[in-house]
């Protein structure tokens, strides 16, 4: 049984936003609850608030890439987070970590971890974070493959869904929880134990890879290290190469 749409309710909403500490909006259908949030933010709007949504019609992925979801299938959703918990960058990798603890609650074993921010399950990746910096805050997108029955052509060979992976996972507890783990994860003082935690889950480290950067360029060489700013270390025949942004791909 799945949950979620019970958000619609403006009774349950309110009940569940205590629960968790936010703002609720609830989005039948939307362009994307990245772009909503952000409005939001740039509004002014101090109230910490996620903006969920059962489906996207134009969802943002890293880079120029789109997100893809069919309806009722996916946990969508943007929370705001203000004043900025952390740069942007450093914010999305640590809530893949949020991710992987929210999703050992409910069973899942063969978590890993992709440099920047995907989360990994059993082979293929289940979920993804994005973060903006706006207005006087921030704004984290996160998607979750939950239930879809077939995966769009562009994802199927590396995406995977919890109920492919055995779990039944209700969208609306799993909301809960990782709004929970992301509150965890905007203590300062909780980053030594995330980042840790991330170096231990990669799935990136001491791979060979290569990184298409921002701006474009390509290397290829051993991932060898997480700096505490979330770049990640390359060790390239030219040297150790410092990468803030970009897309890894794993060799071997
Ligand atoms: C990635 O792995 O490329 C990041 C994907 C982030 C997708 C989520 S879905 C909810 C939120 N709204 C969007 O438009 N994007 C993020």
């Amino acid at each position: 049984m799945d949950r979620l749409t019970l958000l619609a309710d403006p009774a349950v909403r309110s009940a569940f936003s205590s629960e968790i500490g936010r703002e609720i909006e609830f989005h039948a259908s939307i362009g994307s609850t990245q772009d909503r949030a952000r409005e939001l933010a740039r509004a002014g709007v101090a109230h910490p608030t996620v903006v969920v949504a059962d489906h996207q019609t134009a969802g943002h992925g890293r880079g120029e890439k789109s997100w893809l979801s069919e309806p009722g299938a996916s946990l969508l959703a943007s929370w705001t987070f203000r004043p900025m918990p952390a740069e942007p960058a450093l914010f999305a990798l640590l809530a893949g970590v949020a991710v992987a603890r929210a999703l050992r609650t409910f069973g899942t074993a063969d978590l890993g971890l992709k440099w920047p921010n995907d989360v990994w399950l059993t082979g293929g990746k289940i979920a993804g974070c994005l973060a903006h910096a706006d207005g006087q805050g921030l704004v984290l997108g996160i998607g979750v493959n939950v239930s879809q029955r077939e995966l769009p052509r562009e994802i199927a060979d590396t995406a995977t869904t919890l109920r492919r992976a055995g779990h039944d996972i209700d969208r609306l507890a799993l909301l809960a929880r990782i709004t929970t783990e992301l509150d965890v994860i905007a203590d300062p003082r909780a980053r030594p134990d995330a980042l840790a935690e991330w170096r231990t889950r990669s799935i990136t480290l001491g791979r060979e890879v290569e990184v298409a950067t921002t701006p474009p360029e390509r290397l290829r060489g051993r991932a060898s290290g997480l700096a505490d700013d979330g770049a990640l270390l390359v060790e390239t025949p030219y040297g150790q190469q410092r990468v803030i942004a970009g897309e890894v791909r794993v060799l071997g």
